[in-house]
């Protein structure tokens, strides 16, 4: 989950490695820190750990000193072993000083490693577990080896899945960067006179149009103006050139105050481009391109099970509901960590979807490997068509949200939902279980999806007052029921990462089974309850919540005149199918987290403890 960079060129790598640094810092904020080769010869590192002013005070730190060199590495950190301070902040460096590290993953065997250094005298200088490498390849490096040997055998010797970025003194115009496993991806890319590796394309963007994606088990030397990629095994490997999107240089906030709000923002236009060149109007027709599988590969698809993480995981359970209502397939959502580690029956007639807005998601890319093994036909539904989860599943749906740099996932949630119903519309047609008039009726309501949720994001205003009102207590109960299940669960999540408030996503069905006990006036209830088939199923469990003196806030339908008169505030949604109702309410439910975060003095973009890519598990 952390970002790394590195640089090797003609000019100073200092403020070359702060700019990528920022390009990455959505994977970890909790430190930052660069090491350079000086002009004598030697490692220069600086770094900062004070949580997310880190990178900031490393700017003025090294502008204070001027530190310079032509060659570097940089990291900002998403804390797993040791707390966040400076010790703990890569760069890590040998005793000696001949070499300087930064690492992305978890190295399982640390404890044996570090015994091990330490009983050999080894004085070790952080409590993380990426020091070591250091120490190993500073031990290889002392008995001559090279520096990608160096850390190609380090590597042997741990167990775990890793990114590691290196310079040492004996190699000083060039850095090695090496990939074990599935901890994040690295991309390497060159122009005439430098070279670069990043953790993310978008931070070479400014730098190159084409990249190399490191594989598993590859290592790569940068120079000035080149690279040359290799096996652990020191063979050659020609590395396949991927053009870089450059549309991906959007990412900056404009008017807006936060990214979170400018992505929130966006989302008519992430539906606009998730539904271009899929729902054609002029025929009536949902066409699915990327999927090129026969009718009868299709009819022969027995289960779909879908899966992910975190917001991802609820637009999958949304995708599930909507496959088994539309297609007629049993359909269900999983969560990645679980999924992986129950040894799950799935097989050759089981069609796997993994949701990953960043494709890297390290629980995600084992369960969709574990489903490769069996045999199962996977589709990846996601936003970095780069990335790792692109490469292991057999057909890629890309949703077109556009970069999301807030941690808190908004315009992919929706894109994602909106690309799982176009399929779920898809798989229908082709098992011939819709017709061409229903087809050609989905699709016209789908394509006014991005105007209503443009209207729902106009009342904007309505979900101020009640946002100040939440933001006094410490808990809240989030209620659905069917497809707006996901969207209550979806809603407790934002306000728990924005807000620091401890909210429940439940079945409104389920309360009687439990949570009853916990009703009453210090736990608001808010309730997605639009006109659906289960809204008097809804009004039940709000007057039962009612009756036991809790307030309930209510997502309600323009049309509906009831529920203003039992519940304590409503908040608006435009009329529509009920089949699109969850994209509408989920926009208010981001709105209230993102609000009520705001009235708490909380900064939407970086909220505490997490980071945008988790590429641990
Ligand atoms: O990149 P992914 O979609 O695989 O990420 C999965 C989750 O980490 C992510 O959806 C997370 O829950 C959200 N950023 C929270 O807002």
């Amino acid at each position: 989950m952390c970002g790394l960079f590195a640089y090797v060129g003609s000019v100073n790598a200092v403020p070359i490695l702060l700019d990528g640094l920022r390009s990455v810092e959505y994977r970890g904020y909790d430190s930052a820190g660069i090491s350079v080769i000086t002009e004598s010869g030697s490692i220069e590192t600086r770094k900062r750990g004070d949580h997310k002013a880190s990178l900031n005070n490393l700017h003025s730190a090294v502008t204070d000193d001027q530190l310079f060199g032509l060659v570097g590495i940089g990291h900002t950190r998403w804390a797993t072993h040791g707390v966040v301070n400076h010790a703990n902040s890569h760069p890590h460096s040998s005793v000696d000083g001949s070499i300087s590290i930064a690492h992305n993953g978890i190295i399982e065997n640390f404890l044996d490693i570090r015994d091990e250094l330490l009983d050999s005298g080894v004085e070790l200088s952080s409590e993380t577990d990426s020091e070591v490498i250091a120490h190993l390849a500073g031990n290889y490096l002392a008995t001559g080896h090279s520096l990608r040997d160096s850390l190609v055998k380090t590597v042997g010797q741990l167990k775990g899945n890793m990114v590691v970025i290196a310079v040492a003194t004996s190699e000083p115009s060039k850095v090695v960067g090496l990939r074990l496993g599935n901890a994040g991806g690295i991309v390497v890319g060159k122009n005439e006179d430098s070279a670069f590796m990043a953790s993310d394309t978008v931070a070479l963007l400014s730098h190159t149009a084409e990249v190399v994606y490191l594989e598993s088990g590859q290592v790569v030397e940068i120079e000035s103006g080149s690279f040359r990629l290799f096996d652990f095994n020191g063979k050659p490997i020609e590395g396949k050139s991927v053009k870089t999107d450059q549309s991906f240089r959007a990412a900056q906030k404009g008017k807006y105050p936060d990214f979170m709000s400018k992505e929130i923002a966006e989302q008519p236009e992430a539906i606009q481009r998730a539904i271009a060149g899929r729902v054609n109007l002029v025929s009536g027709e949902l066409e699915m391109p990327e999927i090129t599988l026969s009718a009868n590969q299709i009819r022969s698809i027995d289960r779909v099970l879908i899966t992910g993480m975190g917001t991802s995981l609820h637009a999958g359970m949304f995708g599930a509901s909507m496959i088994e209502s539309l297609a007629r397939i049993p359909a269900s959502a999983e969560n990645s960590s679980e999924l992986r580690y129950r040894n799950p029956v799935i097989g050759s007639n089981t069609l796997i979807i993994a949701v990953t807005q960043s494709g890297e998601t390290a629980d995600t890319l084992a369960a969709m490997e574990y489903a490769s093994q069996q045999g199962s036909c996977q589709i990846a539904v996601l936003e970095q068509e780069g990335s790792q989860a692109a490469r292991i599943a057999d057909f890629t749906l890309p949703i077109h949200a556009g970069q999301e740099i807030g941690v808190a996932s908004t315009k992919t949630m929706i894109a994602s939902m909106t690309t799982l119903l176009e399929l779920s519309i898809f798989l229908a047609r082709v098992r011939s279980v819709i017709d061409v008039d229903r087809v050609k009726q989905l699709v016209e309501q789908i394509s006014t999806l991005p105007s209503l949720v443009a209207s729902t994001l106009d009342r904007n205003g309505e979900t101020s007052d009640v946002a100040k009102h939440l933001a006094k207590f410490t808990d809240l109960l989030y209620l659905g029921r069917g497809s707006q299940l996901p969207i209550a669960l979806e809603g407790a999540l934002k306000m728990k990462e924005l807000a620091y408030i401890h909210a429940e996503g439940y079945p409104a069905g389920e309360m009687k089974h439990g949570v009853n006990a916990l009703l009453g006036a210090d736990m608001p209830t808010v309730v997605c309850a639009p006109n659906n088939h289960l809204y008097e199923k809804m009004l039940s469990n709000i007057s039962e919540v009612k009756a036991r003196g809790g307030e309930v806030m209510a997502i309600v339908s323009d049309s509906d005149d009831t529920l203003e008169r039992i519940v304590d505030q409503v908040i608006r949604i435009p009329d529509c199918s009920e089949f699109l109702q969850p994209f509408l309410t989920l926009v208010p439910l981001q709105l209230l987290a993102y609000t009520t975060a705001l009235e708490l003095g909380r900064d939407p973009d970086q909220p505490r403890n997490l980071a945008k890519t988790v590429t641990v598990e």
